[in-house]
């Protein structure tokens, strides 16, 4: 097969060799990474550069390479950011227990490590080391602690060290490297096909023309959601409430910010659409009536009369079921989240809930990670760590996916919703 046609092809791949004796297996790695078809870069610590020249790599890949922190590259922006920021995966072979050790304490002093460090791509770390380092309690630790960050790691193998004693610890060879690598993007492509909208960010429900009731979610999880979406093959549609970052590219974006502006998206967008996604925090109630003037400070007491907002996605869940998408929601939970994720899954008549917390010592609210639990009819289905929120993303349309076509059958027709349940009307649903 030719590389332009390779399992790996418009991948953009970072290698990452640090000061290990087997610094020139990462050579045969770039190799086989570029024969499967991948566009790959090459940052060298310098002590791998002590090993293996920056010229053997250069030369292979026809790239520069970056062999130091602080070095700049040919448009004079930070090398090692333009690295972490391009790449569909950053893989560091070998790593030597420094660089390990390093990674668990997110320390960033080479360039191998701060591109691991600011890449939101997925990180695969090969470790070669002597036996003895490898086996001490405080590398097992901090290898327990890259698995915990979502790291892939590819177990080092048993056989001659460098130190001419037998044992484990040796790089896994650079074919098994490149399959992990591989692996990585073979649900790329898994929701081709698949029409998906998810709803990302607060509503602002107003009081008068400059002030609202709102709520402090960043968009973050949605847009997470989104773009995962996006990659694995999904026509995307995104219904932005208000949010601190950008829609990703290549999605259909629909503003909304206000709940009622929310469900017209999303009653407009969701017939016909294969699931949707709502991570949006929908503000449950809204002033009675907006003052079309900004209300003036007279001393006297303000009364704002309240009233609900429409459930939007239990409204979507009584849709007719040719035209009712798979519909997971999120719970945003200060306390007792299983009750409370699993009483709105029923209430709301969904297939999915997501539950994650809020408001306490760690907030899902506003942060780049995120600590969820996902919960079926039958209860919860997973078991995560905390984890950056692409990286939760991924493992939700793992998910998602299988449950899906679980309910619809392979050839997408609609079976009966699990969990699903007659609703007592939207006055009585659990918000
Ligand atoms: O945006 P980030 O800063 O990344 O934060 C992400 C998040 C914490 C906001 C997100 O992960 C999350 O939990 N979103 C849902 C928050 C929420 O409104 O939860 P809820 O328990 O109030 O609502 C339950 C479900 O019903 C949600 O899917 C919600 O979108 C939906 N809902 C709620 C009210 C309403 N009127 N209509 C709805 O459809």
């Amino acid at each position: 097969m030719s590389p332009e046609r390779g399992p790996l092809a418009g991948r953009r791949i970072v290698v990452g060799v640090t000061g290990s004796i087997a610094a020139y297996k990462a050579v045969l790695l770039v190799r086989r990474l570029m024969e499967r078809g991948a566009t790959v870069d090459v940052a060298l610590t310098r002590s791998a550069a002590a090993f293996v020249t920056p010229l053997t790599f250069a030369s292979l890949t026809h790239r520069p390479v970056v062999s130091d922190v602080l070095d700049l590259d040919a448009e004079q922006q930070i090398a090692h950011i333009e690295l972490a920021e391009a790449a569909d995966a950053v893989v560091v072979a070998p790593a030597t227990a420094n660089v390990l050790a390093e990674l668990a304490i997110g320390m960033a002093s080479s360039s191998v490590t701060a591109i691991a460090c600011a890449s939101r791509a997925p990180v695969v770390v090969a470790p070669a080391m002597d036996a003895g380092m490898w086996t001490n309690p405080a590398t097992q630790r901090n290898v327990a602690t890259l698995r915990e960050f979502g790291y892939l790691l590819v177990e080092p193998e048993v056989g001659s060290l460098a130190s001419g004693l037998t044992g484990i610890g040796r790089l896994a060879e650079p074919g098994t490297i490149a399959d992990t690598v591989e692996r990585l993007f073979e649900r790329a492509g898994d929701l081709e096909g698949l029409r998906v909208v998810v709803s990302a960010g607060g509503t602002r429900e107003p009081i008068d023309p400059v002030r609202f009731i709102g709520n402090r979610s960043s968009g973050k999880m949605g847009t997470a959601i989104a773009e995962a979406a996006r990659d694995r093959g999904a026509t995307v549609t995104l219904i932005a409430g208000a949010m601190s970052v950008n829609p990703p590219p290549g999605v259909s974006v629909v503003n909304a910010t206000t709940a009622q502006a929310m469900r017209q998206a999303v009653m407009r967008e969701a017939p016909g659409a294969d699931i949707l996604v709502m991570a949006a925090a929908v503000a449950d109630f809204a002033p009675k009536q907006a003052s079309g003037r900004k209300i003036k400070r007279d001393g006297a007491e303000l009364q704002v009369e309240l009233v609900p907002n429409p459930d939007i996605i239990a409204e979507v869940a009584e849709m007719p079921t040719d035209i009712r998408p798979f519909l997971i929601g999120f719970a945003a939970e200060s306390q007792d989240l299983e009750a409370n994720a699993i009483g709105k899954l029923r209430d709301k008549g969904l297939d999915l809930i997501v539950g994650n917390v809020v408001g306490g010592p760690f907030d899902a609210i506003g942060s780049d990670e995120n600590k969820v639990t996902v919960f079926g009819s039958e209860g919860a289905l997973t078991d995560w760590p905390m984890l950056p929120k692409r990286q939760i993303a991924e493992r939700l349309w793992d998910l998602i996916a299988d449950r899906y076509r679980s309910a619809r059958g392979p050839d997408g027709a609609q079976k009966e919703k699990a969990g699903r349940r007659p609703r007592a009307g939207s006055a009585g649903s659990r918000r």
